[in-house]
């Protein structure tokens, strides 16, 4: 086995992808050459609720084998995506007195257990504990205080929680499907490490990740994370406004949204119509594109409408100078662009993966691959700092503390 490379899953509600890479470029901002992808449609799970473990193991079995066979390498450890309703994302501050006259090692690792010791309910556990900055004295905004002078030492620290629940049955579907989890990775900062750039997260810019049951946001400024929100609609709602409005059966609903469906009603000819399945089997009957579109981009306008409210809501809104960026399997649909400019009145693109790529990245340039690929650049990040890949044996503790590590610096 070779030990730089590096392992990505993301078991969505709808689609379960792996991507599998050899970490290439320098400990700063590594790069990953593409071997293996593989997709699976994600049985077991309802919403965010797992009903069948074993189905949702059988969807990581087949998603990291299609990867393996085509990278022509096994790996036995993944970066696995967390996501969901139950994600709570605060920040958190952390005050102590520097020990000698210079911020030493020592100061900077209190400051982070007093800023993370944050008291968790027993059902609940930390995913990420994210050093932003640091203050000395009266001066804010430091990256590194090493070896600054001073006596009190602040750290700001983005803290992630999750349901113990959620994080147990991701690690149980890995682990029966043969593999271990090498780190948990909130969804949203994965894919906006996959499609956002440096200078964006500098200027400002939110990441909207809209996949199926959820529609995943990050929004950056001044080069930190400031907000990160689930919102429990995506895809599967524009599917079920579908199935209502023209009346049909599911699979229909949802075909004729990825085939027929444009964002913008306004974008489409109101003579085109497509054949769908009528109320009787066996009949056709024809429906106005113009009433597909109508009913997507009322219930985009509202999902993005939620999250304007809650940039706004955080101060974000007014930050974002480099604008939108969407990404997801539903940000495939056409014209959605256009139906997001209009609305947040910003900038907007479409993200795909593609910075940091190389190898095969034509296979995972497209939204739906955005969150896989960003938990292997993740990956690929931790393997600059630490050496270790996904198919190198570490106990679990010197995993645990070489996570700890990351995050701490
Ligand atoms: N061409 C397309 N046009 C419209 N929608 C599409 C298209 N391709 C895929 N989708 C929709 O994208 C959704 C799947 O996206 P994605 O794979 O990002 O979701 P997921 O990660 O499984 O779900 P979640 O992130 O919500 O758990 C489905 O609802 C699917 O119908
Ligand atoms: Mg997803």
């Amino acid at each position: 086995m070779r030990s730089n490379l590096i392992a990505g899953l993301d078991i969505g509600t709808a689609n379960t992808c792996a991507v599998i890479g050899e970490v290439t470029g320098d400990a700063r901002r590594s790069s990953l050459r593409i071997l293996g992808v593989g997709q699976a449609p994600t049985g077991g799970l309802r919403g965010d609720l797992v009903t069948n473990i074993d189905e949702m193991t059988e969807s990581v079995r087949t998603a990291m084998g299609e990867a393996e066979l085509m990278a022509g390498a096994s790996v036995d450890r993944v970066y696995a995506g967390i996501g969901g309703n139950h994600i709570r994302a605060t920040t958190s501050m952390g005050v102590v007195a520097i020990s000698e006259d210079e911020v030493t090692a020592d100061d900077i690792e209190r400051v982070h257990i007093v800023a993370r010791a944050v008291a968790l309910p027993p059902d609940r556990e930390m995913v990420h504990a994210i050093p932003q900055e640091y203050g000395v004295d009266h001066q804010r905004g430091i990256k590194d205080p090493m070896g600054m002078s001073g006596v009190r030492l602040e750290s700001e620290v983005f803290l992630v929680t999750c349901e113990i629940t959620s994080s147990a049955n991701i690690t149980k579907a890995v682990n029966r499907a043969g593999y271990r989890v090498q780190e948990l990775v909130l969804e949203p900062l994965a894919g906006a490490r996959a499609v956002l750039t440096e200078d964006e997260k500098e200027v400002g810019v939110a990441m909207v990740e809209i996949g199926a049951a959820t529609t995943e946001v990050a929004a950056y400024y001044e080069g930190k994370i400031h907000h990160v929100s689930i919102l429990p609609y995506g895809g599967s709602t524009l599917t079920a406004d579908l199935m209502r409005g023209l009346a049909v059966p599911h699979r229909e609903a949802r075909l004729a949204k990825e085939r027929h469906a444009r964002a913008f009603a306004q974008m489409v000819d109101p003579r085109e119509t497509v054949a769908l399945p009528g109320p009787a089997p066996g009949q056709v009957r024809s429906v106005a594109c113009e009433l597909i579109a109508h009913i997507v981009e009322q219930r985009l306008d509202e999902i993005f409408g939620m999250v304007q409210g809650e940039l706004q809501d955080q101060g974000v809104l007014d930050r974002l100078g480099a604008g939108i960026v969407l990404t997801g399997g539903s940000a495939a649909i056409p014209g959605i662009v256009e139906l997001a400019q209009q609305i947040f009145a910003t900038p907007v693109r479409l993200g795909v993966p593609s910075e940091g790529l190389g190898g095969l990245a034509d296979t995972v340039c497209r939204p739906r691959f955005a969150v896989a690929a960003g938990l292997a650049l993740w990956g690929a990040d931790r393997f600059a700092e630490t050496g270790r890949g996904a198919s190198t044996r570490t106990s679990g503790i010197v995993t645990k503390l070489g996570t700890w590590l990351k995050e701490f610096f």
